[in-house]
This record gives C-alpha cells, structure tokens and sequence, in this order.
C-alpha cells in the first residue's frame, strides 16, 4: 500500500473524531500509488467517510480516467476546455444545504495549455447557486493562489491550495470573509520528495534525467489537511509530522 494510504489509515477516523467534520474533501490526484485516482479507491474510501475529491495535473494519468471521472463526488479541474470528461463541479447536499466544491489548475510552472482559472470562475459563479462553494487551487506558484483567492474574496467561501505538497502557514481569512491556505500539504512520507523517494530526488537534480517516480517507502509519515468552519469563518491547520 502507498505511504499516502497507509498514513490516512493511521490518522484519518482520530481526526474525525475529534474535528467531527461534516464533509470531508480529498485531493486524490496521487492516490493510486502517484498516479492518479482509481475506481476502487473512490468507492472505498467514500465509505470510510470521505465525501468529495478532487484532482489536478495527474487527473488524467490513468487509462480508464474517463470511467472514474464521470462519478458524481469527483471534481476535475474545471478549467480544461470544452469535451473534457468529468465533472466542472461536484454538487453536495447536506442538512438541507448545497455544497459546491470545484477544483482548478494553476498556469504558472504547470504542462497543460489550459484556460485561465480566473475566467473559468467568473463563468461558474455566473451560473453556480450553493450555500457555500470551496475551491481547490491546484498550482505551483503561491502568488497565483493567492492572488486567485482575493480575487474570489467574497464570493466563495474558501480557496485552499494543493499540488506542492508542503503546508504553508499562512491559513488566514481574507478581507471579504474567504478563508484560504495556499497549501493544504500532503498526506504520505515524511522524508520523501513530495512523495518520491529521497535518493532517486536526489539522483535526478544531479543528473537532470527525468525518471518515473519510485515513491519513498518504508519510513515516518506526515499527515496534513485543513479544517474549516464555513459558518464561524474558522480555519485551522492539521499538521502531524512523526
Ligand atoms: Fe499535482
């Protein structure tokens, strides 16, 4: 099993506990051992207790991406053009209110010649109704995060990054009331490079030859996320390092 699993099973039902959560989102891009989300782990996990997930840059890694897609809790980036499988956004109902989480992707050090996430959510938000709407930024650079979250200020309830893999610490709410992180961080090994293994991270700067990712395997886990009070406009970070 992957580190990434494996530390979700050791932390995952105690930090329910004591949050007591009532939605619970993923970022699973690399939960199927790096590459990816799998049909299998989707459904397994939504009975475990995760509600929504969304994805990034590897959303389309798996051959059978296009099956897993068209399930209903899992939102791709939405801002990949027209014809593209999955879902723009996940819609969740819960106690009688209407979640809308909606996951984009970054243009600054990312592959994909994709559209502007900041127009791509002044469409969505032309057309979305929801009591709350979250937003996973999935991006490298932390100014484009950031400047997308004061942009959205006020009009969704919380932008949260992902893709580096590394918490930050600056978990604030901005003026208009939308709480944000630029990174959640990442649940997996410790000592790993952002999930791969050390001497290969290693080899690969000194060298500069791309490799296929060996994840680290074997050693202390972290375990990172963030909670969030969309009505009391709290957000606290979930920080554990071993
Ligand atoms: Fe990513």
């Amino acid at each position: 099993m992957s580190e990434g699993r494996k530390a979700f099973d050791r932390y995952f039902q105690n930090i329910k506990q004591e949050y007591k959560p009532n939605i619970v989102i993923v970022n699973g891009e690399n939960i199927a051992d790096t590459n990816g989300l799998s049909e299998e782990i989707y459904k397994d996990y939504l009975k475990r207790g995760v509600n929504i997930f969304t994805l990034g840059n590897h959303a389309f890694s798996r051959r059978d991406y296009p099956e897993v897609l068209s399930n209903k809790y899992i939102a791709r980036p939405a801002n990949y053009g027209q014809g593209t499988s999955g879902n723009e956004y996940v819609e969740y109902n819960y106690n009688g209110k209407k979640l809308v989480v909606i996951n984009l992707l970054g243009r600054i050090f990312m592959r994909d010649p994709i559209d502007s996430p900041f127009s791509k959510m002044d469409d969505l938000l032309a057309n979305i109704e929801a009591d709350y709407i979250f937003v996973d930024i999935h991006a490298e650079a932390t100014s484009e995060k950031l400047t997308l979250a004061h942009y959205l200020d006020g009009r969704v309830n919380a932008v949260i990054g992902t893709h580096t893999h590394v918490p930050t610490a600056d978990s604030m709410v901005l003026p208009k009331g939308t709480l944000y992180q630029s990174d959640a961080g990442m649940v997996g090994a410790k000592y790993g490079i952002i999930g791969a293994s050390v001497k290969q991270g290693i080899r690969k700067f000194k060298t500069g030859v791309p490799e296929r990712i060996q994840p680290e395997i074997d050693g202390p886990l972290q375990f990172n996320a963030v909670f969030l009070d969309l009505d009391q406009n709290i957000i606290k970070r979930i920080n554990i390092m071993e």
